[in-house]
């Protein structure tokens, strides 16, 4: 179970692979591997690629990607499920220009009412009554601002996140996140304990309805032993993303926020991954679960890859953060046009719908792969969001991040784009735009099977 580095590319020094590749060769250096090893004298290492020998992205229209080289592969994963009505949408394009040209940058020192107006097409969308918005620049940003809230509101300290969990990458929010590779490695965040993450598949009691007593008692448990009683709140992702989809039993969300409400605490609902129609019939994942939360954090798909985040809350609740605060680009009127623009198109083709029907056949065809190969040991998600996860059998579950690596690599060979997330990297991520059309859904589970096929054995 220590393989975790799995979950980094393969390539060992890139700078110096490429260096040597050169050298007394005849063979030219792939464009992949001549942009890394430029990117490698100028940008900090962790700006790292997924691949063996990395995708250069050139243009992209629609699911459609090419890169420098010219090939075209079939995207599934939109930007790490971004691009959410899909590469360079006219509307989005038309919207940009025409603000840029118009007036680009303000601050959140004067009004725009393009920014009153994109808060109000949130709150049409937003459970209940959450209806007040603070526009920032990145999901990590809208986590901070989240806690944030929390604290002020509560005069309180404490945050209960999950396990295996991905919330950013600042200081306080790397160490929300409960995976190891992905934590800055000092310290921890002050206050930040974390509970058993709601994970049915792995659950010591199985995945029926007893696994929610399970994950529900261990949340009170930490609440009990970890903190002093008195947390400022609970914070989840809806279904976790980084995870590998992990998706909370049915009752989870209810009795999680009756827990931490009990305590005085609120509930804060991460759906920078599940949110704007993704999970499919609803606009947000939470809503599956049919309970409302205090405080929802946006980003990702928001604005088809425009930096948008955006943290929702009750009026009352907003009211406990009065400043002084700004956020230079936060609300950029660039930015709130292309979020409009989104929102416009994403109403008007109705995405939660669209999102479950092609869920629905994406979910068909993945299952049938399960079926067909011992090794993928759980298909699962909502809608456009569907995770396998990869065993090295059924009976122990062991991960399988070294196949799982693999098939990445073979799906690029297939000219398919998926994502990858787990603990140990063994579980393929799909996430595309969430206009994707029937065709494309069948054409990306053929070449989806054809990397499966090159994987076996
Ligand atoms: C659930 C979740 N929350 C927060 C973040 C942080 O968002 P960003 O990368 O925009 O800062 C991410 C990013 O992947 C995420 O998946």
């Amino acid at each position: 179970m220590n393989d975790i580095q799995t979950i980094e590319p393969k390539v060992e020094d890139p700078i110096k692979d490429s260096a040597s590749n050169n050298e007394g060769s005849m063979k030219p250096q792939s464009s992949g591997r001549e942009s890394q090893s430029q990117q490698g004298d100028y940008l900090y290492p962790w700006v790292r690629p997924y691949y063996e020998d990395p995708l250069v992205m050139s243009s992209a229209e629609g699911v459609w990607v090419r890169d420098v080289d010219d090939n075209q592969f079939l995207d599934l994963f939109a930007g790490i499920l971004t691009t959410s009505i899909g590469h360079c949408h006219p509307v989005v394009q038309e919207a940009v220009h025409e603000q840029m040209a118009r007036l680009g940058h303000t601050s959140t020192l004067y009004i725009t009412e393009g920014q009153i107006e994109a808060a109000k097409s949130l709150a049409q969308i937003t459970p209940g009554e959450l209806q007040t918005t603070c526009f920032t620049n990145s999901g990590t940003e809208a986590v901070e601002s989240a806690i944030a809230t929390a604290r002020l509101y509560t005069g309180r300290h404490e945050i209960v996140a999950l396990r295996l969990s991905y919330s950013g990458r600042s200081t306080l929010t790397s160490h929300m996140t409960a995976q190891r590779a992905w934590r800055l490695p000092f310290g921890g965040a002050s206050g930040v304990v974390h509970a058993r993450s709601p994970y049915p598949y792995r659950s010591p009691v199985g995945d029926g309805a007893e696994c929610s007593d399970f994950f529900i008692d261990d949340l009170v448990e930490v609440i009990e032993t970890t903190t002093g009683g008195q947390p400022a709140a609970f914070f989840a992702e809806t279904i976790q993303g980084v995870a590998g989809y992990i998706v909370p039993p049915p009752d989870y969300f209810q009795r999680a926020a009756e827990v931490i409400r009990s305590y005085g605490g609120l509930f804060i609902i991460d759906e920078v991954q599940a949110g704007f129609g993704r999970t499919g019939k609803h606009w947000f994942g939470i809503e599956h679960w049919d309970v409302e939360p205090d405080i929802m954090v946006m980003a990702k798909g928001i604005a088809n890859g425009f930096p948008v985040g955006a943290t929702v809350t009750r009026p009352e609740i907003a009211e406990a953060w009065q400043g002084p605060s700004i956020a230079t680009f936060g609300g950029n009127p660039i930015a709130m046009a292309a979020m409009r623009a989104t929102q416009n198109v994403m109403n008007r083709e109705d995405v939660p719908t669209r999102a479950h029907e092609r869920g629905t056949q994406l979910r068909l065809g993945l299952d049938q792969l399960r079926d067909k190969y011992s090794w993928v040991g759980e298909v699962r998600g909502m809608g456009l969001m569907q995770g396998i996860e990869l065993v090295t059998d059924r009976a122990t579950k062991t991960p399988d991040g070294g196949r799982a690596e693999k098939l990445l690599e073979a799906t690029k060979e297939e000219g398919l784009l998926v994502g990858r997330g787990g603990l140990f990297g063994h579980v393929i991520r799909v996430g595309p735009s969430l206009l994707i059309t029937e065709d494309e859904i069948e054409e990306a589970l053929k070449r989806f099977g054809a990397a499966c096929e090159r994987v076996d054995g």
